[in-house]
């Protein structure tokens, strides 16, 4: 009798947690699939609206699937969801919260701004006008390779119409996987962090844009100190904004290569989509300045774009995102050495992984 309430007690029981990986694995796909056919519906109308992509003079925007096998691309897609997937049942970070009614304004806005804008940044890409932007801007307080229209976006870095339309212009270009390749990011933090209390964490995010990846970290540890630094007065408002629920976390504009900070003064750092950003002389200088700020022990996650051989099949496409995208630094990035850059600035290289088009490494400060 008692045995047999005991097995009754584990039919009952036992199902629960499979049931709710199910239902959470189907919610994940269901949300995060609307959400690749929203942008992958923009990225398609956008090139249909465009200007031709593949002038005579540029390498052409493909990417080098090998014959019979042209779904290479989509199977690394696929295998960044599932690697997320992977990561939020192992308890790394929570399921995002990113499709919802309340998300729809918000969205449409977005979309509406992202077309508005669309034949400027299509007019600068057919001209190849990079450089407006350090026309209209103080250049005695930027430094020259930061006065660029990057990605030829509308006012460089240095609007808050800019700030604004970021996050749509960079999921429209990965199909809806941005946030996802940003994840993976936080995935290596979580497991650089794993075992200490976030209340004696301080984060510093170099880069930070309009705080977008600081807000998902501080979603998952909603504890944790963090700083973002960004040198975009337009972005670092934005970040503040966006910071606003947890009074704890804060935005200052500064630059990466002279961070503001004390030495060792961080338990944690990240640079997200900043390295092929800067000449390869500033890479250099902004290691030195993580290594000076980052306590020993610290964990530094650095995520920035694959280089060249991390995917051969995608090689070709690499190549196109100078010309196509106006990526100044792109080029020297792809063959940079991430590894000896940081270790030798006094970081021990502890894991590398890739995302789709992401590269995620993990550092700690000797
Ligand atoms: C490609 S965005 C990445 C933003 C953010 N990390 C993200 O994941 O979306 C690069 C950011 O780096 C900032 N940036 C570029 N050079 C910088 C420098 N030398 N110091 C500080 N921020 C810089 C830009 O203003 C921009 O916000």
């Amino acid at each position: 009798m008692g045995a047999a309430r005991g097995a009754d007690e584990k039919t009952r029981v036992a199902p629960r947690p499979a049931l709710d990986r199910t239902l959470g694995r189907a919610r994940y796909a269901v949300a995060q699939g609307a959400r690749v056919a929203w942008y992958m519906s923009h990225y398609l109308l956008a090139r249909r609206l465009s200007g031709p992509f593949n002038r005579p003079d540029e390498p052409r925007f493909e990417p080098q699937a090998e014959e019979g096998d042209p779904g290479r691309i989509r199977a690394a897609f696929l295998a960044l969801f599932a690697r997320d997937r992977a990561n939020i049942e192992a308890g790394l970070y929570p399921a995002p919260h990113d499709v919802g009614v309340d998300q729809a304004l918000t969205a449409m806005r977005d979309s509406a701004r992202f077309f508005a804008d669309l034949p400027n940044v299509d007019r600068r890409r057919l001209e190849r006008a990079g450089a407006e932007v350090r026309a209209a801007n103080d250049r005695a307080r930027y430094p020259a390779y930061y006065l660029q229209n990057f990605h030829y976006q509308t006012g460089g870095w240095l609007t808050p119409e800019s700030a604004a339309l970021y996050d749509m212009q960079v999921e429209v270009l990965f199909g809806g996987a941005a946030d996802a390749m940003r994840r993976i990011a936080l995935g290596a933090l979580a497991r650089g962090m794993r075992g200490r209390d976030q209340r004696r964490l301080h984060l510093l995010d170099v880069g930070c844009g309009n705080g977008r990846f600081l807000a998902q970290t501080l979603g998952a540890f909603p504890k944790l100190n963090a700083t973002g630094l960004d040198l975009s007065p337009a972005y670092v408002e934005a970040a503040r904004a966006r910071l606003a629920p947890w009074p704890q976390a804060d935005a200052v504009v500064g630059a990466a290569e002279t961070i503001p900070f004390d030495d060792g003064a961080f338990e944690a750092a990240v640079s997200v989509y900043l390295f092929h950003e800067l000449p390869p002389r500033i890479r250099r200088d902004v290691a030195r300045e993580l290594a000076r700020v980052m306590a020993p022990g610290a964990t530094l996650v650095v995520a920035d774009s694959l280089q060249s051989g991390d995917a051969a099949d995608l090689d070709r496409m690499l190549e196109y995102f100078p010309v196509g995208f106006h990526e100044p630094y792109f080029k020297s990035y792809l063959g940079e050495d991430l590894i000896a850059l940081f270790e030798d600035v006094g970081f021990a290289h502890i894991e590398t992984e890739l995302a789709f088009l992401t590269k995620v490494l993990r550092f700690a400060r000797r």
